[in-house]
C-alpha cells in the first residue's frame, strides 16, 4: 500500500492492526520501534481513547532489543514501547513480554524467547521497519535465514541511525537481541512499514532485488501473508510493475 501523506501512512498501518485484533480480540502481536512506526502508535492510543480498539485480550511482544543496555533505560525497545502505547491502553502486564536487555545468559535468553513465542502458539502480526541496511528487526546484512532469536553485533550504520534513542551513538549499545529471521518468517502475517526519501533506495532493493541474506527485508518477497505500507518517497524508486 503506497499512501501519500503522513496522516495517512499511520493511520493506515493502525487500521491493519485494529483489523487483526477485531478478527483475533487475543492476537499475539509483535511490535517494532524506531521512528518509523511513531506515529501509528499515536493512532493506536487515539483509537484507544475513542474506544475504537480494545487490548484487553491482547499479547504483545517486542521483536528485538538493544543488548547490554540497563533495562530501565528508555531508549530500549522496551521503553519506547511502554512510553509510546503500553502505558497508554488496555494491556494487561502479564500479557506484554519483553527481550530481556541484561539476561544472567545471551543463550538462554533466545531459548526462552523461542519457547515463549512457541508456547503463545506463534505470532498472529508482526509489524517491521526496515534499516537503511535492510535489516529486519537487528538482523543485519548476511544474517542466516535460518536464524531463530539470537544476539548480534550491531552494524556502524544501525549504531548511527539509532544515536538518537541513546543520547549519542557512542552510547548505543554494541550489540542487539532479535527474533531472528525463521521467527519473523514464522509470523502469521507481516506488516512492514517504511516511510521518507532515505528508505526509497533500500525499498527498491529489497522488493525489486533479489532474495538474498545481504538484504534481509527482502524475505518478504516469499512470506504468503505480508503487507508492505510505504508513503510515496519511499516508494518513489520502486518499478512500476510491482504496483
Ligand atoms: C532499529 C530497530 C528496527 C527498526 C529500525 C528502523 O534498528 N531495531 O526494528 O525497524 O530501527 O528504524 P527507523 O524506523 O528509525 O528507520
Amino acid at each position: 500500500m503506497i499512501t501519500d501523506t503522513k496522516e495517512a501512512f499511520d493511520s493506515t498501518a493502525a487500521v491493519e492492526i485494529v483489523k487483526q485484533i477485531e478478527k483475533k480480540p487475543n492476537s499475539v502481536l509483535g511490535l517494532a520501534t524506531g521512528h518509523t512506526p511513531k506515529g501509528m502508535y499515536e493512532v493506536l492510543v487515539q483509537m484507544y481513547q475513542e474506544k475504537k480498539i480494545d487490548f484487553s485480550q491482547v499479547i504483545v511482544l517486542n521483536l528485538d532489543e538493544y543488548f547490554g543496555a540497563d533495562s530501565d533505560h528508555p531508549g530500549t525497545c522496551k521503553g519506547y514501547l511502554t512510553e509510546r502505547l503500553y502505558q497508554h491502553v488496555n494491556l494487561k502486564k502479564e500479557n506484554i513480554y519483553y527481550l530481556n536487555s541484561q539476561p544472567a545468559s545471551g543463550e538462554e535468553e533466545c531459548k526462552r524467547y523461542d519457547q515463549l513465542i512457541n508456547q503463545l502458539g506463534g505470532i498472529d502480526f508482526l509489524i517491521l521497519g526496515i534499516g537503511k541496511n535492510g535489516h529486519l528487526g537487528f538482523n543485519e546484512p548476511g544474517t542466516s535465514l535460518e536464524s531463530q532469536t539470537h544476539i548480534i553485533d550491531l552494524t556502524d550504520r544501525s549504531r548511527t541511525d539509532n544515536a538518537w534513542s541513546f543520547g549519542g551513538k557512542e552510547n548505543v549499545p554494541t550489540q542487539g537481541i532479535t527474533m531472528g529471521i525463521k521467527t519473523i518468517m514464522n509470523a502469521k502475517k507481516l506488516m512492514m512499514m517504511a516511510n521518507g526519501e532515505n528508505k526509497a533506495d533500500i525499498v527498491e532493493k529489497a522488493f525489486n532485488g533479489p532474495v538474498t541474506s545481504d538484504v534481509p527485508a527482502s524475505v518478504l518477497q516469499i512470506h504468503n501473508n505480508a503487507v508492505v505500507i510505504l508513503d510515496k518517497e519511499a516508494a518513489s524508486k520502486l518499478h512500476n510493475d510491482l504496483y
